[in-house]
């Protein structure tokens, strides 16, 4: 058997996600291997918006696991969505996303951004958000330390660099919902604040 990669092993032994009982009822899970997603291509057929947040970080799969889950993914799963009659497609990126970086995380990002741009959705919304704040499981002493730092300067300044993950999920969706004339849309920190309050029409 091939030698597999630590990010290929926590692929297969992942477990289906537990669901929420309500949520459960009316939606439909789809469990697919990334490394054959040809294979799920009817998973990926007839939606008309996609949804995309997968990611993984270097520390966790290493620079070659890092990019093929952060470029080549996402990449496939935009093709197969593509493919399959999306009309608009959302991509979650990152502050600072740039193909000419040189910065293998941020360089990434903007590739991968760039050539889902390639396949000319009707629509096609980026959004690069800051720091995600949420209370993860895992340990990520980086991004702990970056909340800290955070917490203790003026909120102004804090939330132009950070962003809470349910103010991006709002964002998301409330934009998804608003007509828009343009094909492309560039969503940064700010924009995702302004699109995700808690007073907005959706809440996730
Ligand atoms: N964290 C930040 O501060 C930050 C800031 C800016 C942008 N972003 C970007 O936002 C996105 C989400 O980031 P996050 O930190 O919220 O990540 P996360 O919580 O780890 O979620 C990433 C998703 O990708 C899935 N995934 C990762 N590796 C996989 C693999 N090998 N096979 C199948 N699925 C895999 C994860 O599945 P499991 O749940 O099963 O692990 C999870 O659903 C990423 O694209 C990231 O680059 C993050």
């Amino acid at each position: 058997m091939e030698k597999m990669g630590e990010w290929q092993k926590r692929f297969q032994s992942k477990e289906l996600a537990k669901f929420d009982d309500k949520w459960a009822a009316s939606s439909n899970q789809e469990v697919v291997d990334f490394e054959k997603l040809d294979d799920y291509a009817s998973a990926f057929q007839g939606h008309d918006v996609g949804f995309c947040c997968l990611g993984t970080t270097r520390r966790k799969a290493g620079a070659e696991g890092f990019v093929r889950v952060d470029r080549d993914y996402v990449l496939k799963s935009a093709e197969l969505a593509k493919a399959g009659g999306c009309k608009h497609f959302n991509l979650l990126s990152s502050k600072g996303a740039d193909k000419s970086s040189n910065f293998l995380y941020l360089q990434v990002k903007g590739e991968v951004e760039a050539r889902v741009e390639e396949l000319q959705f009707d629509r096609y919304s980026v959004f690069r958000p800051g720091v995600l704040l949420c209370d993860r499981q895992e340990s990520r002493p980086g991004e702990w330390l970056v909340r800290k730092f955070f917490g203790s300067l003026p909120e102004s300044w804090a939330s132009g660099h950070s962003v809470p993950v349910t103010t991006v999920v709002r964002a998301m969706l409330n934009n998804a919902v608003s007509p828009s004339g343009k094909k492309k849309e560039l969503l940064d920190n700010k924009a995702i604040h302004d699109l995700g309050k808690a007073d907005s029409s959706l809440t996730p």
